[in-house]
């Protein structure tokens, strides 16, 4: 039932370009510039009236919603946020008729982010959920959603349903974008993009054995960073979330530019940093802070853009992703980074499909 693979985590990371091409099959219109999310089930009316975007989650779909967060903002001029779900259900939340709450959830069963979506629909916003599991409670009690088809996902660290999760996201800034100023050139080009995602993921998932090779150096170390900026944070977040979860490793994900407000008291020699430093915008301060780290003699693995010379010189060890637009590429930096943490924890010998102290889906709060 692995199909092959030592783990459900590793079968899994390897079905992500098949899973990410169902959740945009049938799904990009490339005459209009747009994508097709039926079930959002609005019409461009409706659309035009969103006036604020919510994103709700808990851990790795929470990630997912900071990434939609940058999506919405950039790509359709949305005021966006995200809520832990927890949270947005205890603090009275403000919600209004033309906010759109997006309850983001691979199983559809947490009970946070159930009890969010009970609580944005009892205050009459507008109530979408972006679920994996067909039926689940949140897909039902959402009377519109879309679903990832990212098929079962077993592990219990999450993979697929991340990519898949950014993927529809970037699909949903896509369709209010062009609602708005995007032109249909522009929409286009991205979707152009979105369409190449399954691709980008088939080239960084082949660099596995390269990956399992320089994960074998970092498997000894006790505590890791991860730093990133504009998308690529909410990536830093979840590489460190990933490696935490399944190898053990104390791991912090930090947006690169707080690194010296406080943890970089924390490098050492040989501390572990990893650098989301794709060329997107913002690169060259990531390389600034990558220098910072160096001089206090901590070991850098850079994700990077293939072929970025500039960017691996200053690197110990590099993963080089295809390069795309800069929203677009989060998906293969985060394959990178499941790869790394699997080849981790593989190395440390931990039971990794099934982590200490942790579920699948957390149905208690
Ligand atoms: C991490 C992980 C968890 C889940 C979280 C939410 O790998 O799997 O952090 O992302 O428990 O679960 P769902 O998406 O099912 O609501």
């Amino acid at each position: 039932e692995k199909g092959g693979y030592a783990h459900f985590m590793l079968k899994e990371i390897h079905e992500q370009p098949d899973a990410l091409a169902n959740a945009i099959r049938g799904r990009l219109d490339f005459n209009l510039g747009t994508s097709v999310l039926s079930g959002m089930g609005t019409s461009p009316r409706e659309l035009a009236e969103i006036s604020r975007i919510v994103l709700v989650g808990c851990g790795t779909s929470l990630h997912a919603g900071l990434v939609g967060e940058y999506a919405f903002e950039d790509l359709a001029n949305i005021p966006a946020e995200v809520q832990q779900a927890a949270e947005f259900r205890y603090r009275n939340p403000i919600v209004s008729r033309n906010d759109l709450v997006v309850a983001i959830s691979q199983s559809g069963e947490t009970a946070d982010t159930l009890a969010a979506v009970r609580e944005a629909i009892q205050k009459g916003a507008f109530v979408m959920s972006l679920c994996n599991v067909v039926g689940s409670t949140i897909a039902r009690e959402t009377s519109r959603g879309v679903y990832l088809h990212a098929g079962p996902e077993i592990s219990v660290a999450s993979t697929k349903a991340f990519t898949c999760q950014v993927a529809i996201l970037l699909m949903m800034a896509l369709k209010l974008g062009r609602g708005r100023r995007f032109s249909r050139e522009e929409g286009m080009q991205l979707a152009k993009a979105i369409e190449s995602i399954p691709d980008l993921v088939a080239r960084t998932v082949r660099q596995s054995d390269h990956i399992a090779e320089i994960a074998a150096r970092y498997a000894k170390n006790e505590h890791a960073f991860f730093i990133g900026r504009g998308p690529m944070y909410p990536v830093a977040l979840e590489g460190a979330l990933k490696l935490k979860e399944i190898s053990y490793i104390h791991a912090e994900g930090y947006h690169a530019a707080e690194l010296k407000h406080g943890p970089i008291a924390l490098l050492e020699k040989d501390t572990p940093v990893v650098a989301l430093a794709c060329d997107i915008p913002g690169k060259d301060k990531t390389l600034g802070n990558v220098e910072e780290c160096r001089a206090r003699g901590a070991r850098i693995l850079g994700i990077i853009t293939e072929g970025d010379h500039e960017a691996a010189a200053v690197m110990d060890d590099v993963i080089e992703i295809p390069r795309t637009h800069p929203l677009v590429a989060t998906i293969p930096a985060a394959v990178a980074l499941q790869l790394f943490a699997y080849h981790v924890a593989n190395a440390r010998g931990c039971e990794i499909d099934q982590p200490r102290n942790l579920a699948k889906s957390v149905t208690v709060e």
